[in-house]
């Protein structure tokens, strides 16, 4: 493909971006999940491939659909499924948006056979899921990294931790306190803050308008 009329800048760049939630099972019918929809996820990767991007989108369970020749949508349920198929594509990637809620705890064991009702209570062990991003960052080797971050307290503080902790490029802060901001909503409230810790507070906007203006920040860093 050529970009003839110069409105693919992003053409020849690859993008990993993984979106909605992760789905922990307790057994074989049951799980432990959130109530993230994928929006974000699913308009950053389509904003990034409308500009001429390949996509890969990781994608936990979501009633979304995504049919784009430039995108190529990996199904996923667990976060450790999801962790596998990001390190599958991720060295061969220019940029990574990890937009997923991932679960950050699992059910210790997986009973085989349904559980069934007897005490009156019923105690789960849970485990740390892997960081998939966390895990990105360790092995990153050029690539752009850009991950989100969902705090209701310190909240500047605690972006700029997961900057490090995660050796991100940029982190996407998203205020929940903000009305109209969050999960099921279709706008966000969000703050960027970068590698040097600068920060860019943005105004209260649809889920469309923040994926494209994470799309103009891989844009500036590849200066296309
Ligand atoms: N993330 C990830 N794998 C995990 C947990 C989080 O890849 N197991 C990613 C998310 O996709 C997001 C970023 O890490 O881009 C931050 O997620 P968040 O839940 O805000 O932070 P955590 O590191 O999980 O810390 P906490 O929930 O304690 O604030
Ligand atoms: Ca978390």
């Amino acid at each position: 493909e050529q970009d003839i009329a110069g409105k693919l800048p992003l053409l020849g760049k690859k993008i990993l971006v993984t979106a909605g939630p992760t789905y922990e099972p307790i057994d074989p019918v049951r799980f432990i999940g959130n109530h993230s929809t994928g929006k974000m996820g699913y308009d950053i990767a389509r904003a990034a491939a409308d500009e001429g991007a390949e996509v890969v989108l990781v994608s936990g369970p979501t009633h979304l659909k995504l049919l784009h020749n430039r995108v190529n949508v990996v199904h996923v349920t667990s976060s450790q499924e999801m962790y596998t198929a990001c390190h599958e594509y991720f060295d061969g990637v220019d940029a990574a948006v990890a937009a997923a809620a991932v679960a950050d705890y699992r059910p210790k064991v997986v009973a085989e056979q349904k559980i069934k009702k007897s005490e009156s209570t019923l105690v789960l062990e849970l485990e740390k899921t892997k960081d998939i991003l966390a895990s990105l960052g360790e092995k990153k080797n050029g690539q752009y990294l850009i991950g989100f971050a969902l705090e209701t307290e310190n909240e500047i503080e605690n972006a700029k931790a997961k900057i490090t902790k995660k050796n991100l490029d940029l982190i996407v802060l998203n205020s929940l306190n903000d009305e109209g901001a969050g999960f099921g909503k279709a706008t966000n409230k969000v703050t960027f803050i970068d590698r040097e810790f600068n920060l860019q507070p943005m105004e209260l906007k649809s889920k469309e308008d923040v994926a494209a203006d994470i799309i103009d920040k891989i844009k500036k860093h590849y200066n296309v």
